[in-house]
């Protein structure tokens, strides 16, 4: 009788917990097996709403995250790296490329003209954070913050199937420009 409580009770802690993580604050980042989160997100402008779980849903995508658009890193290598390798990974089946930031639609737009990213890959704007905070990967150093004024998102790439998680390379320090960077990406598609 007691064990069968005891069974009861972790199933019901285990169960809200779960309910918690993806429904509110994620109480742990995205993992390898997870479904990308139903979050709106804007393209182009703040009237174009594009929703993250959908737009990968039937497809085999590259999503990657960045702290800001135009900043250094983002700009010279992060970003670049995957509108140079578009054809190499469209050859291995990958349908969509999307580019996500704590920024707004109009930044985000003007950020992949200058990049020349139109047709390659998707900018997308998280303005208010509601995506890097849906799956636990929120950039709020206090440096950063005091810098850009606000959270970001770290800067991650992840490699997605059907609109689940297969691979996930998070920058360790959330901002350096290592394991994300396509060169690293593609040998894993
Ligand atoms: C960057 O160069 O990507 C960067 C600069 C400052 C803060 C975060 C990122």
């Amino acid at each position: 009788m007691r064990q069968l409580l005891d069974q009861r009770l972790w199933g019901i802690v285990r169960f809200s917990s779960r309910q918690i993580h993806r429904t509110t604050a994620a109480a742990m980042p995205i993992q390898v097996g997870d479904k990308l989160p139903s979050i709106e997100v804007h393209e182009g402008d703040p009237h174009t709403i594009v929703n993250i779980a959908d737009l990968f849903k039937g497809k085999k995508g590259i999503l990657i995250g960045v702290p800001g658009a135009f900043t250094p890193a983002c700009s010279e290598s992060h970003l670049p790296s995957f509108i140079k390798k578009y054809d190499e990974l469209t050859k291995k089946g990958i349908e969509i490329i999307a580019c996500i930031a704590v920024n707004d639609a109009f930044v985000m737009k003007a950020w992949g003209k200058d990049q020349k990213a139109e047709g390659k890959v998707r900018m997308l704007a998280d303005p208010s954070g509601n995506f890097a905070r849906a799956v636990d990967l929120v950039l709020d150093k206090e440096q950063l913050v005091a810098a850009l004024g606000n959270k970001r998102c770290k800067r991650f790439a992840m490699v997605i199937e059907d609109g689940v998680v297969k691979k996930l390379n998070v920058e360790p320090d959330g901002t350096g420009v290592t394991c994300s960077l396509a060169a690293h990406v593609s040998p894993l598609i």
